[in-house]
């Protein structure tokens, strides 16, 4: 089996990103980081892809005159560099439905919360006022609802009382370093498939939730 061309979208730090480059990197994930895009200039992300050789590019939704032709210039490009998987770290930008569907199947996102809890924005902010004793992230297939998509896997983290949205961020962050490398790997390795809304591993259905990061064996085989 070749090696997958994978494109990461960001709009930040691309923490995410660098764990997936070096888990390219050191054989992990049998795939190449083929470009990094960023709907934001300057972002620590695109400085990550450079010094990995990787094409950093800017897209700036500035620069469009609509969504659609912002759309449609992210969807040319991915076609152009012939990606196999696109995969979204951080990326804070609401995708058109067209552009979903144009990709179906073939796009991650990872969400910082055990979905479907808190969707959208200051997930660790809304964990905390609700006295979560529980939060986490997910990864899941994107679909054109947004932070809805089929869920992949689910990492949780505990959450302490003296946990701050910052201390909360570090932990959660830590989880999806480990997860959003191991996934990609899944899909690069064919193991990983969405058909209709439905995931499956190894040809076994996921159930709705995902699969959860906790009940992974030694040998990270999911117990489905
Ligand atoms: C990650 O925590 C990711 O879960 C979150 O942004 C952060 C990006 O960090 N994504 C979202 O909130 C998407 N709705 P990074 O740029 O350091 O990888």
């Amino acid at each position: 089996m070749g090696q997958k061309r994978i494109v990461v979208l960001i709009s930040g730090s691309g923490s995410n990103l660098q764990a997936i480059i070096d888990a390219c990197e050191s054989g992990q994930i049998n795939g190449k980081v083929v470009a990094v895009l960023s709907n934001k200039p300057f972002v620590k992300g695109l400085e990550r892809a450079k010094k990995h050789n990787i094409p950093a590019i800017t897209l700036q939704h500035g620069d469009y005159s609509s969504r659609e032709s912002f759309d449609n210039a992210l969807a040319n490009s991915l076609v152009g560099f012939n990606a196999d998987l696109i995969v979204l770290a951080g990326f804070m930008r609401i995708l058109s439905p067209d552009f979903v569907n144009q990709f179906q199947g073939k796009m991650l996102n990872i969400h910082p919360s055990l979905l479907p809890k808190y969707p959208g924005l200051h997930t660790h902010q809304r964990a905390l006022d609700n006295g979560d004793l529980i939060h986490g992230a997910s990864i899941h297939f994107v679909t054109a609802e947004l932070d809805g998509g089929p869920i992949v896997i689910q990492a949780q983290v505990n959450v302490e009382s003296n946990d701050s949205v910052d201390t909360l961020a570090h932990k959660v962050a830590q989880k999806e370093w480990i997860i959003y490398p191991m996934v990609v790997s899944w899909f690069c390795d064919e193991r990983l498939t969405l058909l209709g809304d439905q995931v499956y591993f190894d040809k076994t259905i996921i159930k709705t939730q995902g699969i959860s990061y906790e009940s992974l064996d030694s040998n990270a085989k999911p117990i489905i």
